[in-house]
């Protein structure tokens, strides 16, 4: 049995780039599924599997998309079989994104029995013309569904997806999908406003003036959504996060390797998104995936044919790789941690990084404290509520 050292990757994504059909607002990779191409996916994937298996040591898991929950039961038992040959399975936390349209019994018992712990649902809006305008598959019943078919294959960690700020809804409407969403009782939720990005049908909405953007109304929307979803037993963890805590069933500090049950981090925070928070390395996988490993960036191509080619004449599907200079890449990590509520603890980003950030960026933290966005305190830096509705603009600061 080989050796297991201990700098191998324990964070591993796996890109699955496949959707029935792509919504309005989306620019993930992905493509319209199409029958021969998933199984050639698959067949690349578990190649690329073996390639990175010595490099792996996965604590977390997470299969992103796209759908993955888009394909099909013999396609997903080969990937969970690949990944128990290689001994990747076993990790604390392996999350699955589904589409509520793609979710049955037999796939979530099938993703149960092999280990997967957490599943992330895209919900997006519980109101049938925002769903049907966003260009979503799946009605409002179906996620209702799909929620107690999750429950009932024994997923005891859910995550819902929701968006706001999108154009038609109401205040009335966010508050009917919040309202119905938290009663469904899930561990997590995360709530994004609407980006508008190039190439997409809505940004191109945008642009021909068939709405505008009412940037109270998104304000509005975003108080709501921490008012409710503190008051449903959430505790905000990062910008668009929200977790909940374990009961105290147990002594706490059995709880959480991340801080317990009344830790800085909520018990069910997603383990996988804190590490890339937290400047952690990551190996991504299929395409259109980055890896950052040993402090090089590496990112595989976002061309799926082109992924497959390159996988069935033995090489990896890398398109570009990257060695960041040691401070540009600090500047980075400070960026992203910064949208977590407990900001930097100065002691921690130094140990990630061995950067001070007392010593780098003294002005950016006076400037975003005196605008009330930030606070400095002996032990760390981090964004205050008002800060954190603008933590893109705030984070750019540290960016070098
Ligand atoms: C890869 S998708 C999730 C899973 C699955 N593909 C689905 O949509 O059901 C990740 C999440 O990002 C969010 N998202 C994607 N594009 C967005 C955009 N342009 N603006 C805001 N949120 C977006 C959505 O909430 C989406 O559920
Ligand atoms: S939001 Fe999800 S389902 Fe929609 S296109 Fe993007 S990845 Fe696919």
């Amino acid at each position: 049995m080989p050796v297991k050292s201990t700098a191998r990757a324990s964070s591993l994504y796996v890109h699955v780039p496949f959707c029935a059909q792509k919504c309005a607002y989306c620019a993930f990779y992905s493509e319209p599924s199409a029958g021969d191409l998933i199984n050639r996916y698959v067949a690349a994937l578990i190649r690329e599997l073996e390639m990175a298996a010595a490099d792996l040591q996965p604590r977390t898991i997470f299969f992103g998309g796209g759908t993955p929950s888009l394909l099909n039961l013999r396609q997903w038992e080969q990937i969970l079989r690949a990944l128990e040959r290689l001994q990747l399975l076993g990790a604390d936390e392996f999350t699955v994104e589904c589409n509520p349209a793609t979710v049955s019994p037999d796939k979530a018992k099938l993703l149960r029995d092999f280990g997967v712990n957490r599943i992330s649902m895209g919900v997006q809006s519980l109101d049938a013309t925002l769903l049907d305008r966003l260009g979503r598959i799946h009605s409002r019943e179906q996620v209702f569904k799909s929620f107690a078919i999750l429950r009932q294959a024994g997923f005891d960690n859910l995550n819902l997806d929701l968006m706001f700020a999108i154009p038609g809804q109401t205040l009335g409407i966010w508050r009917a999908t919040l309202a119905e969403a938290l009663a469904l009782g899930s561990e997590h939720l995360s709530s994004y406003e609407v980006i508008y990005e190039d190439d997409t049908p809505l940004f191109a909405q945008l642009r021909a003036g068939e709405f505008d953007v009412d940037e109270d109304l998104a304000c509005a929307m975003y108080e709501a959504l921490v008012e409710r979803a503190t008051a449903a037993g959430f505790r905000q963890y990062e910008v668009a996060n929200f977790a909940k805590d374990k009961p105290l069933t147990r002594p706490a500090a059995t709880l959480s390797p991340l801080g317990g049950a009344r830790g800085a981090i909520p018990f069910y925070a997603c383990k996988h998104n804190v590490n890339y928070w937290r400047g952690g390395s990551f190996y991504g996988l299929g395409p259109s995936a980055t890896s950052y490993v040993r402090g090089v960036r590496t990112k595989n191509w976002s061309n799926t044919q082109l992924y497959c080619e390159q996988l069935e004449k033995g090489q990896r599907a890398i398109e570009s790789r990257e060695e960041l200079p040691p401070l540009k890449r600090a500047g980075e990590t400070a960026a992203f941690g910064l949208r977590m509520t407990a900001g930097w603890p100065f002691n921690e980003f130094q140990r990630t990084t061995n950067f001070d950030m007392r010593a780098e960026w003294p002005d950016e933290m006076n400037q975003l404290t005196e605008r009330g966005w930030g606070r400095i305190s002996s032990g760390g830096f981090r964004l205050t509520p008002q800060g954190l509705r603008f933590a893109d603009a705030a984070a750019e600061l540290f960016l070098r």
